[in-house]
């Protein structure tokens, strides 16, 4: 990964965010792109949830996650826009749920490679953490499957060398711990992923620890190898 230093602000996003989340998806979401109404709807829905990372006063990262119930032991298919209410959360966000979804992480093509995903995803990890939920579920792109030409069972199976994925963005959630839980036919309008998704899960390994506040808040602030450690 790129280490190149710039100062970026990671913070709750507010509805005077919308206009800059919604250009910034304009940019990155081409084959699917969200509205200033589904924006402005997840944040009145659950604000904790929504996190921008801001370089030099512009808006150039963007997480969203909801809770959720989900049956691990019997997990079944969805597509994107059932997991999300459409992506506006209203029916979908269920303050009690025991699990975080990852409903829409986006990094500005300019600002890729310098580890604000990574940070993003950290600021999920806290999330998580803070209110003690079991775990996190992703539906990761694989935006390198169209043009391995692979079948999808396949792809999904093979690794490098260092044995994580051949798809840059499945080894992305790997490096942090998640495991492949099951490929989603038509998940999202993905050309590049061939419209598949794939559900990958992090356990909380801090469920029911005292401090728990005080762990997200090292997690967020230490940085990724405090997670990327042995748990
Ligand atoms: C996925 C994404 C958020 C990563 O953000 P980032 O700031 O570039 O990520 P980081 O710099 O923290 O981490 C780099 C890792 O991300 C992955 N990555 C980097 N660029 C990527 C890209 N264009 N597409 C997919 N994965 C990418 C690689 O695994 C890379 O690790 P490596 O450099 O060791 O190979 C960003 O590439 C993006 O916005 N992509 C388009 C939208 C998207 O796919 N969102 C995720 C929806 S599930």
């Amino acid at each position: 990964m790129n280490q190149k230093r710039i100062k970026v602000v990671r913070r709750q996003a507010t509805l005077d965010d919308v206009d800059a989340i919604f250009q910034l998806d304009q940019e990155v979401w081409t084959e699917f792109p969200g509205t200033r109404e589904m924006f402005a709807s997840r944040i009145e829905t659950f604000p904790e949830g929504n996190f921008v990372s801001v370089v030099e006063n512009k808006v150039v990262g963007y997480l969203c996650e909801q809770f959720i119930n989900f049956d691990l032991d019997h997990p079944k298919p969805f597509t994107w826009l059932e997991i999300t209410d459409n992506g506006m959360l209203k029916k979908s966000h269920n303050p009690k749920g025991n699990y975080v979804y990852g409903v829409s992480m986006m990094v500005s093509n300019k600002f890729q490679g310098f580890g604000i995903g990574t940070q993003l995803i950290l600021c999920g990890w806290g999330l998580m953490i803070s209110n003690n939920k079991w775990g996190t579920f992703i539906g990761s792109r694989i935006p390198d499957f169209q043009k391995s030409g692979m079948s999808i069972d396949k792809y999904i199976s093979q690794v490098r060398e260092d044995s994580l994925s051949i798809d840059s963005e499945l080894r992305l959630y790997q490096k942090d711990g998640c495991k492949t839980i099951m490929v989603l036919p038509n998940y999202i309008s993905d050309p590049e992923s061939g419209n598949y998704g794939v559900l990958v899960y992090r356990y909380n390994p801090f469920h029911n620890w005292p401090f728990k506040k005080m762990i997200a808040y090292a997690l967020r602030n230490i940085g990724p190898k405090f997670i990327r450690s042995s748990f």
